[in-house]
C-alpha cells in the first residue's frame, strides 16, 4: 500500500462544482485583484478571530514581514524568536534586518518556553515572535503576554499552522499584537497558489500593513515604499469556502488524530502529540522517537510517506551567515529536530490508511 504524505488536491476533488463554479464567474466579471471576494475574505477572517482588521497578502511570510515593520522593528533590533520552525519565520526577521535572538522551545509542546523568554528580554529587544506549531494555540501565551507587556514589546504571532483553531474561546490570529496566518497548498485552509493575512486591532498598523502589500498606496497615493503582494479573487473565493467548510474539516482532522491516538497508545519508545490547546486543527501529526531515522526508513519501504519538521534548527541555517544573531541553550529544540517525525493526516485519509501507517510502527516496535 502506497500512503502520500499529503493530498494536495483533496478539498477540490471533493468541492469540484463549486470551486469551478466560483472560478468561472470570476474569470468572467473581469475583476481579478482588490474585488468583492477579497473584501468579503478580510472582512469573515477578522469576524473569525474577534478583531478588528484583517488584510490578505500574497503569503504568511509577506504578513510577517510587514507586521514586523508596522511594530517598528528596524535594522539592529533585536527580535526573539524560536529556533523550531520554517525558516520563512526567521526571513521575515532577517528582512528588517533586525538580529535573532533564539530562545529554546518547551520539550512538551515544541513552542517558545515562556520559562526562558524573559532572561533573553534586553532594551535592544523590540517584538517577540511566537509560533504555533503543529496547529495548535501557544499555551503559554498569557505567560508570554504578561512578560511582553512588562516590558512593552510587542507579539507578532506566526500562526501560519494555526487557522481555525481556538483555546477556552479565544482564537488565533488574536494572541499577538499582530497575527499571520498562511494559506500555502499544504495548509488546512489553502489558495490553489499562495496567499497569507495580517491581523491587528490597531488603525495605525493595519494601514501600514495594507500600504505595505499593495504598492504603498493609500487612497491611490503613494504615502510610503511598499510591495506587490496581493492574493487574487478566485484565491479568496476558495479560501472563502474552505472557511465556511473549516468547522468540518477540523471534525475530520481530529477524527483522523483520534484514530492515530487510539492505535499508537502505549507503544513504548514513542511520544505522541501533546494537545495544548481546547480546539487544534492537527495541521500535523508529530511524534517523537530516538530512533526516528530507522523508523522513518521502515515505513518508507512499506510505503508510507513521512516528513521531519524540522531537520535543521532556524539558528543554523545557511541564512544566517555573515549576519548578527544571538542563540541561548537550544538544548529542547535541538533534540526535537532529532526525534520528531510527522505522520500523513489530511481529511481524506482513510482508516485503512491510518491501521495500515500505525501497524508499520507496531512491527517496528514489536508489539503487533
Ligand atoms: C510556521 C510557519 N511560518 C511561516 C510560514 C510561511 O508561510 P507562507 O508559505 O504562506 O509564506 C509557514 C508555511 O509554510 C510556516 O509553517
Amino acid at each position: 500500500m502506497k500512503v502520500p504524505f499529503f493530498r494536495y488536491d483533496w478539498f477540490f476533488q471533493e468541492n469540484r462544482r463549486q470551486i469551478m463554479s466560483v472560478n468561472e464567474e470570476i474569470m468572467s466579471s473581469g475583476r481579478y485583484v482588490h474585488g468583492e471576494y477579497t473584501n468579503r475574505l478580510e472582512k469573515k477572517l477578522a469576524e473569525l478571530c474577534q478583531r478588528k482588521y484583517a488584510v490578505t497578502t500574497g503569503s504568511c511570510t509577506d504578513a510577517l514581514f510587514f507586521a514586523l515593520q508596522a511594530a517598528g522593528i528596524k535594522s539592529g533590533d533585536e527580535v526573539i524568536l524560536p529556533p523550531f520552525s520554517f525558516v520563512a519565520t526567521l526571513d521575515s526577521v532577517l528582512r528588517c534586518g533586525a538580529v535573532p535572538v533564539f530562545v529554546d522551545i518547551s520539550q512538551e509542546h515544541y513552542m517558545l518556553d515562556a520559562a526562558k523568554l524573559e532572561e533573553a528580554v534586553t532594551p535592544r529587544t523590540k517584538a517577540i515572535v511566537v509560533v504555533e506549531l503543529f496547529g495548535n494555540c501557544h499555551p503559554q501565551h498569557e505567560n508570554i503576554r504578561e512578560i511582553a507587556q512588562k516590558h512593552g514589546i510587542p507579539i507578532i504571532e506566526d500562526a501560519a499552522q494555526a487557522v481555525g483553531v481556538m483555546d477556552n474561546g479565544i482564537s488565533t490570529g488574536k494572541i499577538g499584537d499582530i497575527g499571520c496566518f498562511s494559506f500555502d497548498p499544504t495548509k488546512i485552509v489553502s489558495a490553489y497558489g499562495t496567499g497569507g493575512a495580517a491581523l491587528t486591532d490597531s488603525e495605525d498598523e493595519y494601514w501600514t500593513i495594507k500600504q505595505l502589500a499593495n504598492h504603498g498606496l493609500r487612497n491611490c497615493i503613494p504615502e510610503i515604499s511598499g510591495y506587490n503582494s496581493k492574493i487574487s479573487e478566485m484565491e479568496a473565493a476558495i479560501i472563502l469556502i474552505q472557511i465556511e467548510k473549516l468547522t468540518q474539516t477540523i471534525d475530520r482532522m481530529t477524527n483522523v488524530a483520534k484514530e492515530y491516538f487510539s492505535q499508537l497508545k502505549g507503544i513504548e519508545g514513542i511520544t505522541l502529540p501533546n494537545i495544548c490547546c481546547t480546539q487544534p486543527n492537527f495541521h500535523k501529526f508529530v511524534i517523537s522517537t530516538s530512533k526516528r531515522d530507522e523508523l522513518r526508513n521502515l515505513l518508507m519501504e512499506n510505503g508510507v510517506e513521512t516528513k521531519i519538521h524540522y531537520p535543521t534548527l532556524l539558528s543554523e541555517q545557511k541564512i544566517l551567515s555573515g549576519k548578527k544573531f544571538l542563540k541561548h541553550n537550544l538544548s529542547n529544540a535541538e533534540k526535537a529536530s532529532r526525534e520528531v517525525l510527522s505522520l500523513p493526516i489530511y481529511p481524506s485519509i482513510s482508516e485503512e490508511e491510518i491501521s495500515y501507517t500505525c501497524n508499520c510502527i507496531k512491527k517496528f516496535y514489536k508489539c503487533l
